[in-house]
């Protein structure tokens, strides 16, 4: 298994079970504040990914997208986590007419699917992660790059990558990632 150290990690082709736990580690390594962004087409698991996140943390009750709510907040670990799924927003300045600066700074975290929509509103992300179908029969594997943007994120990436059950979903290096299908196959 080759290593990926710096600003990226890339998952290859990980069922939903891989991307769970994948999640269960950016829990367990997640700084106190900072801003995710998700891409990637419906369905590709953003909601799937911030869901477990939020169990990882300990969320029992459960996690809806909030395609018309556009946030849903959380309180777990001593911060604030908000949801954020902007498929629905109708321009950018909406978000500034719902205050929306302020859920970012101290003890606040933020998922973001659907970014663009709001662009030139949000704060710049710390790690943005894309996922994309990975082509193959029954469409349950996802290719995964988390991309660093920020020190904070750098860092992160780091506590993830030296992490053992980080390890047991295997990060490919940058050489592999031309061999991902991506958007491939007879997947949506
Ligand atoms: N490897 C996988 N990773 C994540 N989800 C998977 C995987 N394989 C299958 N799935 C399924 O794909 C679906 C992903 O749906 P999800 O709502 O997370 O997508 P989304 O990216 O948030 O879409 P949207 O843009 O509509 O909000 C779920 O039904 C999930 O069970
Ligand atoms: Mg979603």
């Amino acid at each position: 298994m080759n290593r990926q150290g710096g600003d990226r990690l890339y998952f290859a082709a990980i069922d939903e079970a891989k991307l769970v736990v994948l999640a269960g580690e950016l829990a367990r390594t997640a700084p106190h504040e900072g801003v995710v962004t998700l891409q990637g087409t419906l369905g590709a698991g953003k909601t799937t990914l911030v869901r477990a996140f939020l169990r990882a943390l300990g969320h029992a009750g459960a996690v809806r997208s909030p395609t018309y709510t556009l946030i849903e907040p959380y309180e777990l670990g001593g911060r604030q986590i908000f949801h954020f799924d902007l498929y629905r927003l109708a321009c950018a300045e909406e978000l500034d007419e719902m205050g929306v600066r302020d859920y970012f700074g101290p003890d606040r975290l933020a998922f973001i699917e659907w970014p663009e929509r709001g662009a030139g509103v949000l704060p710049d992300p710390d790690i943005e992660i894309s996922l994309s179908y990975a082509g193959g029969e029954d469409c349950a594997a996802r290719d995964v790059v988390l991309q660093a943007l920020s020190m904070a994120g750098r860092e992160w990436l780091a506590r993830l990558l030296s992490s053992d059950n980080a390890q047991v979903i295997a990060p490919v290096s940058q050489a592999c990632v031309q061999d991902m299908g991506g958007e491939s196959g007879a997947c949506p």
